[in-house]
């Protein structure tokens, strides 16, 4: 690690911006301090973020079973963020050249608008029980409903014994639904549980598995199925839009209105054809995936989220959307289910994961869901810019050749 002095003038003077020119051409040390000068990381933080991936080995034996040794991914930081009138750092671990670059660059062009706006959902997760009727009458069908409605306000009172501390916060079980399956004919009940600042898989399980027993009791003949959350959180969304001049693209070889309807187009390219949505999305899930793994999340549950949520309409779609407004603005949105916490899980007990939460102000789950999404839709913009432009292998391949000299080195 670079010994240098965390001394506010060798970097960008003392005004608190994540606009920092020149920060990837300093030497790696270099840039955690600036980093830590911007979160006020104490020394022990950039140890743990210069320490080059190592969790102890009590830590690893602990998180999962059958532990031999660590992964490291790179951890990388991506400027320019501007998001609700506030300055973040983001960090990003990924093993992609040119993802954290072309975040960056994605940040800069939506700082020409003013950043981006966000706003979320309450972090409302569902919990899915499933009911199997099978050989039931029609009237016991009709009578399970009526039954389940006026059970309703005591099954959401008993779900919510025990999780006093969590409904302290403002959480716990908020809603009780069903609706029918009929191609089963079963009836899948739906369990609204806001979890506050944790991502809450655990609270959501153990609230439909505590749940399956009285409607087993409540129901009887009933046979109760699956008791388990969806990744499908569609009542915990995050949303990120910025609107951008056409103006703050302009370069010698494009003018502005022509980068602006390159990104409209291929934005249509995506929404009808689905091989070009997918490859779209992924690059979307390039911004998401890194920030929800940096702090410690599941990045699994909010790929399969996202991509659930492409398909909802019935065909798989681009997850952002890129139009033209009358003045000839660039304006982008991306809404989709993001599921993250900030507590619980290993958020806290991952050293470069609560590192990477200290980065970013330590925000709660609703604001490190917004961050989130921000990324994902400058990263999206950086890629379809390049695609309307100069193509993306052109900035991909000069990054992407430092891991050629190396594996020529290495004679690999
Ligand atoms: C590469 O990792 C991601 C892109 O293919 C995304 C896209 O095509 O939109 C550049």
């Amino acid at each position: 690690m670079s010994d240098k002095p965390l001394n506010d003038d060798i970097y960008w003077g003392l005004e608190k911006t994540s606009r920092l020119p020149g920060f990837h051409s300093l030497p790696i040390g270099e840039r955690a301090q600036a980093t830590g000068l911007f979160a006020k990381l104490d020394q022990e933080d950039l140890a743990v973020i210069q320490s080059f991936g190592a969790i102890s080995k009590e830590l690893t034996d602990t998180f999962i079973e059958n532990a031999v040794g660590t992964f490291s991914l790179p951890l990388g930081i991506a400027t320019n963020f501007l998001i609700n009138g506030k300055d973040y750092l983001v960090p990003m671990a990924v093993e992609e050249s040119s993802v954290v670059a072309a975040a960056s660059h994605g940040a800069k062009f939506a700082r020409a608008g003013g950043g981006f706006k966000c706003s979320s959902t309450d972090p409302i997760m569902t919990g899915q029980l499933q009911l199997k009727l099978e050989h039931m009458s029609w009237d016991y069908k009709a009578e399970i409903n009526e039954l389940l409605f006026s059970a309703k306000p005591d099954l959401i009172e008993f779900a919510n014994r025990g999780l006093e501390r969590l409904i302290e916060r403002g959480g716990g079980v908020k809603d009780i639904e069903w609706r029918a399956l009929p191609e089963l004919d079963q009836i899948i009940i739906h369990i609204s549980i806001d979890t506050r600042d944790a991502m809450g898989a655990n609270i959501v399980n153990t609230v439909c598995e505590k749940l399956a027993k009285v409607i087993g009791k409540l129901l009887p003949g009933v046979e109760t199925g699956l008791r388990i959350l969806t990744n499908l959180t569609i009542h915990r969304r995050a949303r990120a839009e910025c609107i951008i001049p056409a103006c703050a693209f302009e370069r010698p070889e494009y003018r502005g209105e022509q980068v602006t309807k390159g990104i409209r187009e291929a934005w249509l390219f995506a929404k009808h054809d689905i091989y070009r949505a997918t490859t779209n999305n992924k690059g979307v899930m390039n911004g998401i995936d890194p920030v929800v793994i940096a702090t410690g999340n599941d990045w699994r549950a909010t790929e399969a989220g996202c991509h659930a949520w492409a398909a909802r309409n019935g065909s798989y779609e681009p997850l952002a959307e890129w139009s033209l407004d009358s003045n000839q603005n660039l304006k982008g949105v991306l809404e989709v289910p993001m599921a993250v916490g900030t507590v619980g899980g290993v958020t806290r007990l991952h050293p470069t994961a609560r590192a990477s939460l200290k980065i970013l102000g330590f925000p709660n789950a609703k604001e490190l869901s917004e961050i989130i999404v921000a990324v994902g839709l400058a990263q999206n913009l950086s890629a379809l810019r390049a695609l309307a432009c100069e193509g993306i292998q052109k900035g991909h391949m000069d990054l992407h050749s430092k891991n050629l000299q190396l594996l020529r080195k290495n004679h690999i």
